[in-house]
């Protein structure tokens, strides 16, 4: 059965998208079938993978608020073994369409129950708030990543998100866990990247992930080709830490050895939705 992993902090601009794409795309290459569902308005994920947004007719809006099976919305992606959901503008009214719904909390964790058996790891990326659609992903996921950036005030609005995830639990989702906070943008020229990083472990202690993303040009400019980190700079620097990050989560995890695919590698696993998907929403 699949792992739900969402990937969550409603400041903006921290690494979610960033992590999402690079951590499911190691995830992928490492052997296991992904699956990332790209939750968030402003479609980050869904162009980060290479997909022009304005081309895109069918998101994850349509399952959750009109009822389509997701499986009709999953598309491939360059990376083998690597499937997405695309997010599309309308998802911006989502918040406000849940709101009157029977279980609108629950709509994201019903329909994914479909998918469940069919991937190793199904990756969550959230809007930058606590609504319903960050709601929604917290009582599907089983287990949340919380990225944080190395920067002042890194821990600001941390025990509001807490709070959330420790609601999520008590009314919602009990088993869901926290799999592990990971410092992003981390520069290792200041003593601010390293204080945040002191103080962060010293407040959450094992739930920081040993891997530290560094601040890396190549993450930040790969977006804009349409790449993972993996396909556009492999040797860099940030490559590297994200690899390193999908190694440390799969061993927390307990999965397999990774049976290395190759980026270039034309075999893929999971499922990649109907032809009809793929086409319409091929680059
Ligand atoms: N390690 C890094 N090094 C350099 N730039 C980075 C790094 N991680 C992310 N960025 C850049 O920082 C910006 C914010 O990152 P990202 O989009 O991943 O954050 P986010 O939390 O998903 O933002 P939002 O809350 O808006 O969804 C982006 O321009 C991204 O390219
Ligand atoms: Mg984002």
């Amino acid at each position: 059965m699949g792992q739900i992993i969402a990937c969550a902090n409603q400041k903006g601009g921290v690494g979610k998208t960033t992590t999402v794409v690079n951590l499911s795309t190691y995830l992928a290459l490492a052997g296991d079938a992904v699956l990332v569902i790209d939750l968030d308005p402003q479609g980050n994920t869904t162009s980060g993978f290479g997909l022009d947004r304005d081309e895109i007719r069918h998101s994850v809006y349509e399952a959750i608020i009109e009822d389509r099976r997701l499986s009709d919305l999953v598309v491939p992606t360059a990376i083998p073994g690597l499937s997405l959901v695309p997010s599309s503008i309308s998802l911006a009214g989502a918040e406000v369409e849940l709101a009157p719904l029977p279980q609108r909390e629950r709509r994201l964790a019903r329909i994914l129950s479909e998918l469940v058996d069919s991937y190793d790891y199904i990756v969550l990326d959230c809007p930058p708030s606590l609504g319903l659609l960050t709601v929604n992903a917290l009582t599907a996921a089983d287990a949340v990543v919380i990225p944080i950036q190395c920067e002042y005030y890194a821990l600001e609005g941390l025990s509001q998100l807490i709070a959330t995830i420790n609601l999520v639990r008590n009314h919602l989702n009990p088993g869901l866990a926290i799999k592990g906070v990971v410092l992003t943008m981390y520069d290792p020229r200041t003593n601010l990247s390293a204080e945040v990083d002191a103080e962060v472990r010293k407040h959450l202690g094992p739930a920081v992930f040993d891997t530290v993303i560094p601040r890396s040009v190549r993450l930040s400019e790969a977006p804009s080709y349409g790449l993972p980190i993996a396909l556009y700079r492999p040797d860099s620097k940030g490559a590297e830490a994200y690899a390193a990050l999908a190694a440390e989560l799969r061993e927390r995890d307990g999965r397999p050895e990774p049976h290395a695919r190759t980026a270039s590698d034309e075999s893929t696993s999971g499922v990649e939705g109907n032809r009809e998907a793929g086409d319409r929403s091929s680059r």
